[in-house]
């Protein structure tokens, strides 16, 4: 957990910053580079080791920045290039890595390759994409009924007639990647941010890169021909060597959603990526014998191939997780988002306290998203009429309400975080969530988190590969790391005596006498 460790990212405290909402400082609304300047110190004052950056590159913001116009340049609403260059300095001094959001799947309907490609029917560039010509006596039918991640359908026709496929929006044309000039265009884009000292690649939609040329429809019980194409892996065989060249301490973190943990885990072999995000725990319910069983099938997946485990709640994607934890049902999925449900946010946040504890001392990296920290619940009373996000005109489902802008000072939006009016406003019941309302406050979630990554770095026990269980009671999730360490979460609806030990670390939530209340967790030295 040094920044000298070469291994950085196998047991790595990583913060996602999402430009646009993480600090304003020019007054548009938007957050920019020269605001995550200024607020470097929160990252510093937190403890982690790592920053995320989401997209900035130049877009039209399709996708909030997914949808990549150049992946050599800042988009000017962010800063420029010479401005991302120093934040990436300034984070090194302050002891801070940065990993770079790489997206290979797609890239912006106004970059140049597929302006060029819509010239001519006949320009080399259409090879770079899927164009293909309709189906039916006009060719006015889609090549494919495939069904789009964000839903709707996959394919665009141009005026001559042909069709280009989109797998997200009609803004974000799919690349093909059995062309070689795919593949040598981003192994050169990982050495130009590798060259400007980048640490680390985010890899957007990482399963989705190939496609099956033969176009057959998706069927059940048959090879998908989108999704995990096994010819995938020869990129991210390609990538390592180019991230191996810069001395083995570049790391390549795969965005892989996919419920075959042995799928899964072999994008994580040796000469492949270093690590990826585990949404098996983050869609897991706040239930001791479903959150046991994911974390036995993380760590059995990940051991098998020697791959650090990786455990995170939330992100710019999905329904920030106070709140998630504060319904009845306490899952995440996309097709089924719960949106409008009942929300407990009381109990919620208490979950997320403990949470916070169970993920930052289970065996590997944990990830932040930007606000988990100030203990953010989605915002889901953003009129519709502002949001921003492509996926709510397709699936009735806005992500917006995870996007909204950070607290940072004062009683009134937009709480220190622009002198303009933020992009997404942010709820009044915030002024007790911004960074100064927390700091100092030891029972905040700010003061818990900075405790808990803290502990983390000293605390010897958590060093240790490995854990391993012990029984502290019906439905209580307990375990230690080392000889002397041990996390214990009561998901039971009772109070619980805790295990003998000799002091109690950390608390999510005040005791009730010795025992131990329902939805809480502590860290303990043991005997
Ligand atoms: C995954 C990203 O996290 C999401 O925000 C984006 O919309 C899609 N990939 C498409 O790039």
């Amino acid at each position: 957990m040094s920044h000298q460790d070469s291994q950085w990212w196998r047991d790595a405290v990583i913060y996602q910053v999402y430009p646009r909402s993480y600090a304003d400082a020019d007054g548009d609304g938007v957050g920019d580079i020269a605001g995550i300047r200024a607020h470097l110190g929160h990252l510093a004052d937190l403890g982690v080791d790592a920053i995320w950056m989401s997209p900035w590159y130049p877009s039209p913001m399709a996708d909030a920045g997914y949808d990549v116009a150049d992946f050599r340049d800042i988009d000017p609403a962010f800063g420029t290039l010479a401005e991302a260059e120093a934040l990436v300095e300034e984070a090194h001094a302050a002891g801070i890595r940065m990993i770079v959001d790489i997206v290979p799947n797609h890239i912006s309907s106004e970059h140049p390759w597929f302006k060029a490609a819509l010239a001519s029917p006949d320009a080399p560039e259409r090879d770079y994409f899927w164009f293909r010509p309709g189906r039916g006596p006009n060719g006015d039918e889609m090549p494919t009924d495939w069904v789009g991640e964000f839903g709707g359908t996959t394919w665009t026709r141009v005026p001559d007639g042909q069709w280009y496929l989109h797998l997200f929006t009609p803004e974000q044309p799919d690349l093909n990647w059995d062309h070689p000039d795919v593949r040598a265009e981003f192994e050169s884009i990982l050495r130009f941010w590798f060259d400007r000292g980048v640490d680390g690649i985010r890899i957007d939609s990482a399963a989705l890169l190939l496609k099956d040329e033969s176009l057959p429809e998706v069927r059940d019980g048959e090879p998908h021909p989108f999704h995990d194409l096994d010819g995938v892996h020869d990129v991210y065989r390609a990538w390592r060597r180019v991230a191996d060249e810069y001395g083995g301490d570049r790391a390549l973190i795969g965005e892989v959603w996919m419920p075959e943990v042995e799928r899964f885990a072999n994008y994580l072999r040796p000469d492949e990526l270093h690590a990826a995000f585990n949404f098996d725990f983050l869609g897991c319910a706040w239930d001791p014998a479903l959150m046991r069983e994911c974390v036995d099938r993380t760590l059995h997946a990940h051991k098998a191939i020697g791959a650090p485990a990786t455990w995170v709640l939330s992100n710019h994607d999905v329904t920030r997780h106070v709140t998630r934890y504060g319904r009845q049902d306490t899952t995440f999925s996309f097709d089924n988002n719960l949106d409008g449900t009942p929300v407990d946010l009381e109990l919620g946040t208490r979950r997320a306290r403990a949470a916070a504890l169970l993920s930052l001392s289970l065996p590997g990296a944990t990830y932040i998203y930007q606000g988990e920290e100030l203990g953010l619940w989605e915002n889901e009373n953003i009129p519709p009429e502002q949001y921003q996000d492509p996926m709510w005109g397709r699936r009735g489902h806005s992500r917006d309400g995870c996007r909204v802008p950070l607290p940072w000072t004062g009683d009134t939006e937009p709480f220190g975080f622009t002198t303009g009016s933020p992009w997404l406003p942010q709820p009044a019941e915030w002024k007790d969530r911004t960074v100064q309302a927390q700091t100092g406050d030891p029972s905040s979630m700010l003061e818990l988190y900075r405790s808990a990554i803290a502990r983390r770095r000293t605390e010897e026990g958590l060093h240790q590969p490995a854990m391993s269980w012990i029984d502290a009671g019906e439905n209580v999730l307990a375990y230690t790391r080392g000889d002397r360490f041990a996390c214990v979460v009561n998901m039971s609806g009772a109070p619980i005596a805790l295990p003998d030990h000799e002091s109690l670390l950390l608390a999510s939530g005040p005791l009730d006498g010795d025992r131990l209340p329902p939805d809480t967790a502590v860290w303990l030295r043991l005997l």
